[in-house]
């Protein structure tokens, strides 16, 4: 049986029984259909951001890759094993079994595409959409290069972790040859138990102000419908990228009143200040009887008010992992800091270990507008002290793809 769509590169199918169960639904998410999946599906628990550099430029490299790994998310999506590639010896599996009678648990595999895959010598160039440019620098940033940028991109997000870790290795085994790994990173978001708003490692709820599916304002702020933008990326959106470090022992240090005015925002329910409720008005406006704004001026969500994006993040805790193995998280040693009354002596250096945070993760279909504007407006933010931007990176996220072909076909027949 010959797996639909990807005969020009030689895949076969590796079951005579392909389940096809692409109705969406639970617990699958449908690969195919007008948009990618991944953006407007509910958040999974789990997620794996994978961006890689093209090994040769130019649309036959690229469509080889995106022709491979569209057929294999086509079937992992569906719960089915990945096709096998063509000429591999008799003995020799590129499945690892990894997933093997795990239920696809809302898999979703979502591709990007980088500034460097329209760049000089790809003959894409004219075909850039209009905003792939590389994220310009601000003024907070402490990036470190090793996990910025990227030729394409894949997120991976299920709502096991076992899954994604399949998922990933069934994408990279396609790899050699074509792509080379730039960087990975993991993250998690665990929803209340009694559902509703998840919650950053802050502690607060984020999300609350979130375009949400099917509204006419998601549908302004994510999908890419501009006449200005190239007709193959008409239905794609734009992914802005940051890996934000967030210095979690600094702000365990802080009183709860103080850190709900960094937010403008109470932890404890997610209600803005002077509000009851979580889903209350946000009144700017509104004073406390000795003249003060209730939600201070420089007050996160007062900064970025009106600045509509699908932020789609995840929490990452990779502990002192990093440190340990070496690399400095910390690109610039933590300040001398408050200590809440009552703890105890201790030494310092540990804060600069932990890596932890949050792998911010934006939809959106004017980044200039969007993220590069809201960013500015965060210059202000008195959480610039409490947080380190570490990781960027921007991607066009193709349309999605009918059944039996590979996402961005119109860009690469
Ligand atoms: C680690 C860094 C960050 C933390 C801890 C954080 C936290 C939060 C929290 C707790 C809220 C309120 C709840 C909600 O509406 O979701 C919020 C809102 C928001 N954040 Fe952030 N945020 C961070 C970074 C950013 C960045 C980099 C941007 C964009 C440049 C951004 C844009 C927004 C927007 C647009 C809102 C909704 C504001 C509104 O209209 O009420 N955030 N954030």
């Amino acid at each position: 049986l010959i797996a639909a769509g990807a005969t020009s590169v030689g895949i076969v199918a590796s079951k005579d029984s392909r389940i096809d169960r692409d109705s969406g639904s639970p617990p699958m998410e449908p690969f195919h259909g007008p948009h990618q999946g991944g953006i407007a599906s509910d958040q999974q628990a789990y997620a794996l951001f994978l961006a890689c550099d093209l090994v040769a430029s130019g649309k036959k490299h690229l469509r080889e890759l995106l022709d491979l790994w569209s057929a294999v998310a086509a079937e992992i999506t569906a719960g089915n094993p990945p096709p096998e590639p063509a000429g591999l010896a008799p003995g020799f599996s590129a499945d690892t079994d990894v997933g093997a009678g795990l239920d696809p648990a809302r898999l979703t595999v979502t591709f990007g595409l980088g500034p460097g895959v329209f760049g000089d010598g790809s003959g894409l160039d004219s075909q850039r959409p209009k905003h792939l440019r590389p994220i310009p620098e601000f003024f907070s940033d402490t990036l470190n290069p090793a996990w910025c940028d990227g030729d394409v991109l894949v997120q991976i997000c299920a709502d096991d972790a076992q899954v994604v870790s399949h998922a990933f290795r069934a994408l990279r085994a396609r790899m050699p040859g074509l792509a080379r790994m730039r960087w990975t990173q993991y993250g998690f978001l665990s929803r209340p138990a009694a559902g509703g708003t998840p919650r950053n490692l802050f502690g607060h709820k984020d999300g609350t102000v979130n375009p949400r599916q099917g509204t006419s304002d998601f549908d302004r702020s994510v999908w890419v419908e501009s006449v200005d933008e190239p007709a193959w990326f008409h239905g794609g959106s734009y992914l802005v990228f940051r890996k934000i470090r967030m210095k979690t022992a600094d702000w365990d240090q802080l009183p709860l009143a103080e850190q709900d005015r960094i937010i403008g925002r109470r932890r404890t329910d997610g209600a803005p200040l002077g509000g009851v409720d979580e889903f209350d008005a946000v009144d700017l406006q509104a004073r406390s009887p000795d003249g003060e704004l209730v939600i201070p001026a420089n007050a996160h969500i007062r900064l970025v008010k009106g600045f509509s994006m699908l932020r789609r993040s995840y929490n990452y805790d990779y502990g002192t992992l990093i440190a340990d193995a070496g690399g400095a998280p910390d690109p610039v040693p933590a300040p001398s800091h408050f200590h809440a009354p009552g703890t105890p002596a201790h030494t310092h250096g540990g804060h600069s270990r932990l890596d932890t945070g949050l792998l911010f993760a934006a939809y959106m279909n004017d980044p200039p507008a969007q993220f590069i504007a809201a960013q500015r407006a965060l210059a202000t933010d008195p959480l610039n002290g409490l947080i380190q931007h570490t990781g960027s990176a921007i991607f066009a996220i193709p349309p999605g793809c009918a059944r039996g072909e590979p996402v961005a076909k119109a860009l690469t027949e």
